[in-house]
């Protein structure tokens, strides 16, 4: 049987209980609340790629680049000497405030098509190889869109990925949007993992992988001196 290639999570135990990691070129929805480890997951995902020599466009409309590296240090990712080279940020954040603008930016979240071309643009920076990329997060498109705009232009932003031998991972908040959204968003995804806290625990589960089999129960995990690790 010929096998499929993988995309390391940046999670070993993780890795292992998809049979080695995300689907090569696939599109990965992470689900959660407000503070269930989202971006650290994100960010796990980026330093992973770093450390695999592949390249990273990082997509960011809820904290500035600075913010993102400061992060990052925190979790001993190394961001900031791979700027620039191997990661490159697309900052749909910093139009809000006077902060320096990176080299590829948005002056707003309303225009999808601006997005589309500056990610485009992108990722012809980036050059021929092996990608990921992440958004982080969806819920601030839809917040100055609509659902179903975003919907279409993640589609897009799916296909352009694959086309380019990438993984996309790409976050969205529970509890703000209605279920239609979510399910939309499912849809649009080839794998979809949601991320919870109750009663003090944080825990993850993959609610769909395409081409893999995989647990379904919900699975404990916690954060660490490098990040998140499974219980
Ligand atoms: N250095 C750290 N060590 C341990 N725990 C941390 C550290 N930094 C953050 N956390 C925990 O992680 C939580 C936030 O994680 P994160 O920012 O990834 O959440 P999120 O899902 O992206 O949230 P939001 O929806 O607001 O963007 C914090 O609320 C805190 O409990
Ligand atoms: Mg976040």
């Amino acid at each position: 049987m010929l096998e499929i290639k993988r995309i390391k999570t940046g999670i070993d135990k993780l890795d292992k209980l998809l049979q080695g990691g995300f689907p090569k070129n696939s599109t990965i929805l992470l689900v959660g609340a407000p503070g269930t480890c989202k971006t650290i997951f994100i960010n796990q995902f980026v330093d992973k790629g770093l450390q695999e020599k592949e390249t990273v466009l990082y997509i960011t409309t809820d904290h500035s680049p600075r913010e993102i590296k400061e992060m990052a240090i925190e979790f001993s990712h190394n961001f900031k000497a791979n700027e620039n080279k191997r990661l490159i940020f697309l900052d749909a954040y910093s139009w809000r405030t006077n902060e320096e603008k990176s080299k590829f930016a948005v002056t707003g979240l309303t225009d999808l098509n601006q997005m589309n071309i500056t990610l485009s643009d992108a990722l012809v920076f980036l050059g021929p190889v092996k990608k990921r990329i992440v958004i982080d997060s969806i819920s601030s498109m839809i917040l100055y869109t609509d659902a179903d705009s975003v919907a279409r232009f993640l589609q897009t932003v799916s296909a352009k990925s694959k086309a380019s031998d990438s993984c996309l991972v790409m976050t969205i908040e529970e509890g703000v949007h209605d279920k239609k959204t979510i399910n939309m968003l499912n849809f649009v995804s080839d794998g979809c993992i949601k991320l919870k806290e109750e009663d003090g625990k944080r825990f993850l589960k993959i609610i769909k992988m395409s081409q893999t089999k995989h647990p379904l129960d919900w699975i404990p995990f916690d954060i660490f001196g490098e990040g998140i690790d499974l219980l």
